[in-house]
């Protein structure tokens, strides 16, 4: 697919406010840090669409993104960010919790990863939870740039073998990304794109 449109909509703290239309969202969601915002503008070809920083805890709303003037990219705060206040904390779970409860219009979560770390509890848990929210999701790997092929295939394989081990009886679908290199945009845009006809075809609602 080819992104000939990226629009900043809105940022806001409550799925309540979030866009009204009926058209299919893609939301990023991880550990801070971890590469979300990054990989929005790797996607759309811009540098600064969705804030970025090499501190933690830049994101702090539900971003809203249209894209292509269809669908949306959806870049939320990062989880298991310790240095914002216990309060902050509570209410960055709350809506996120709503927003992938309610949110209607989300038809897929991309569950970030860095390709560096072993299977962290909190992603896994995480994953788990939409599992049980019946919320579809995939993976990312993000920073591939920071680890040689034969490293990357280790990585991929043993998370793999975790979440089989651990709470899955099939590997979810995966994608290998780096936003500095610029690598995994296309396999990425064909997902969103196979899913956008589906939901088109099915003529779902999505609201
Ligand atoms: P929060 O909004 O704080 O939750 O973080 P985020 O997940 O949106 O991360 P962000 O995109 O702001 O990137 C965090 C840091 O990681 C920045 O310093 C980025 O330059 C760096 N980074 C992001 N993607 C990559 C990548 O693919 N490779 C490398 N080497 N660095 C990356
Ligand atoms: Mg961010």
């Amino acid at each position: 697919m080819k992104i000939t449109s990226a629009e900043f909509v809105m940022s806001n703290s409550s799925v309540a406010k979030c866009p009204k239309e009926a058209l299919p969202e893609y939301a990023f969601i991880g550990r801070s840090n971890v590469g979300k915002s990054s990989l929005i503008n790797m996607l759309v070809n811009q540098k600064s669409l969705a804030k970025t920083s090499g501190r933690p805890g830049k994101t702090q709303l539900i971003n809203h993104f249209k894209i292509n003037k269809n669908w949306f990219l959806v870049d939320l705060p990062g989880y298991g960010y310790a240095r914002v206040s216990k309060k902050d904390k509570k209410t960055f779970q709350k809506y996120i919790t709503e927003y992938f409860q309610k949110r209607k219009q989300l038809v897929c979560a991309f569950v970030l990863v860095d390709i560096r770390h072993e299977p962290q509890p909190i992603d896994l848990e995480f994953m788990e939870w939409l599992g049980t929210n019946g919320v579809p999701f995939a993976i990312i790997f993000t920073k591939a740039d920071k680890l040689k092929p034969g490293a990357i295939d280790r990585q991929v394989q043993n998370y793999m073998q975790v979440l089989l081990d651990t709470a899955w009886e099939e590997s979810p679908t995966y994608f290998i990304t780096s936003s500095t290199h610029r690598f995994g945009k296309e396999a990425l845009l064909d997902y969103i794109e196979k899913i956008n006809t589906q939901v088109n075809q099915n003529n779902s609602t999505l609201n």
